[in-house]
């Protein structure tokens, strides 16, 4: 048994379908469904006892200790987190509580199990904590990729909160023991990404004739991983990593947010052209920047490769083809996950943006 958090958002419900669809191990899955997680993801598990959902807050430290105790998994995965950067800056309160303080207190509920577990079970459990590349701050033009010794330089409200959480988790071992992992990971997409993020967002405004809002110049840098790619390399670091490691994961794609931008576009006008026989490109509109807008990401991956053994099984362009063509056939799940508290986050996000 495994003990999932955060399994009903983008990368935790990914995660836990294609745990399911591979192993026999049971998953139990603690989300607090806040706007970004949604039931809907994990309809295909209705009725499958390998899953076991519980809506609740990973700083609830007695509904924590109950589950750890009554169901004694053998890992816990950490994936719940605020994690759209916008709404970090907009408000960042969300980010400190389940970022910093949940996690905080997910630990010391996770210290106090372990602390119980008898003969192997102790050595061999596992505390895997999912993090980002932007904890390593931004790199210039000609920096080299982010490696796990780079200094933390986060800049974002986001960011700093993961940082805080990343610090926390390090010191649960370096002082208790705790043997936990932690990944650090480039932008991920694919499906069931929630559409505020910019490889959703853009197909979504394209399809619904919206603009395609571009901030400042579009010349920022990230670095691409396809999400099952990013799952496939938590199972492995679960699998395989040292306790106590910080193994950092990406796909060696950087590519700039208008050339993403653009290659939506052209898929789409590939996939499903426009009705008027126009470009999706024409829907592009640059828009005021974000700020302390970090300029590049981009991740060594050579540890996991070298270490672990794991590669990547997509290519950026058959990631993005496959996701394009994923919500273009889940367009229903696009509209149910766009609620009125969506609707009101991309009015006060993009209004007075717009160049
Ligand atoms: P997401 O926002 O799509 O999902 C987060 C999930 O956590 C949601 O289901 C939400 O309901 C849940 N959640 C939020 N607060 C909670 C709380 N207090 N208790 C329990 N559940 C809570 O995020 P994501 O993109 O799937 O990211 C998952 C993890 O991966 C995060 O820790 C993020 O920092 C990290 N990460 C994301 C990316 C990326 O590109 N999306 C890249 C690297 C790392
Ligand atoms: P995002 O998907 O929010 O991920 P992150 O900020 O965590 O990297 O944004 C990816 C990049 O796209 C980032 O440089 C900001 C930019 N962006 C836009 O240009 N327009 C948008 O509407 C959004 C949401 C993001």
């Amino acid at each position: 048994m495994i003990l999932v958090t955060g399994g009903a958002g983008f990368i935790g419900a990914n995660f836990v379908l294609d745990w399911v669809a591979q192993s026999d191990e049971a998953v139990i899955n603690l989300d607090a469904l806040t706007y970004a997680g949604n039931r809907e993801n994990l309809v295909s598990l209705a009725g499958d006892e390998r899953h076991l959902f519980v809506q609740g807050e990973i700083g609830d430290s007695a509904l924590v200790a109950r589950l750890l105790a009554q169901h004694q998994p053998r890992a816990i995965i950490n994936f719940a987190a605020e994690s759209h950067v916008d709404r970090s800056i907009h408000g960042p309160e969300d980010f400190i509580q389940t970022n910093i303080v949940g996690t905080f207190r997910l630990l010391e509920a996770v210290r106090a199990y372990w602390n119980g577990l008898q003969g192997e079970d102790k050595p061999s459990f596992r505390f895997l904590h999912v993090s980002t590349d932007e904890v390593y701050g931004s790199l210039s033009k000609d920096e080299p990729a982010f490696s796990e010794t780079n200094r933390y330089e986060p800049n974002s409200p986001y960011s700093a909160s993961k940082a805080a959480s990343d610090h926390l988790v390090r010191a649960y071992h370096h002082t208790y023991g705790l043997p936990v992992l932690t990944t650090n990971c480039s932008n991920n997409y694919g499906p069931y990404h929630f559409p505020e993020k910019l490889i959703p967002l853009m197909i979504v405004n394209a399809l619904a004739g919206k603009s395609l809002p571009v901030y400042g110049d579009g010349r920022q840098i990230r670095d691409w991983l396809y999400v099952k790619d990013h799952c496939s390399a938590i199972r492995r670091v679960l699998e395989a990593g040292n306790a106590g490691e910080v193994y950092n994961v990406g796909g060696w794609n950087e590519k700039a947010n208008i050339d993403i931008v653009h290659t939506v576009c052209a898929l789409l006008d590939e996939l499903r052209p426009r009705e008027d026989a126009k470009k999706y490109c024409e829907q592009i509109a640059y828009v005021t920047d974000r700020p302390g807008h970090d300029r590049r990401y981009a991740i060594d991956a050579s540890k996991i490769e070298r270490e672990l053994g794991w590669k990547p099984a997509e290519t950026f362009d058959t990631g993005i083809r496959k996701t394009v063509q994923w919500y273009l056939e889940n367009q229903s799940w696009v509209a149910n996950v766009q609620s009125g508290a969506y609707r009101e986050w991309v009015e006060k996000n993009y209004t007075g943006r717009v160049a």
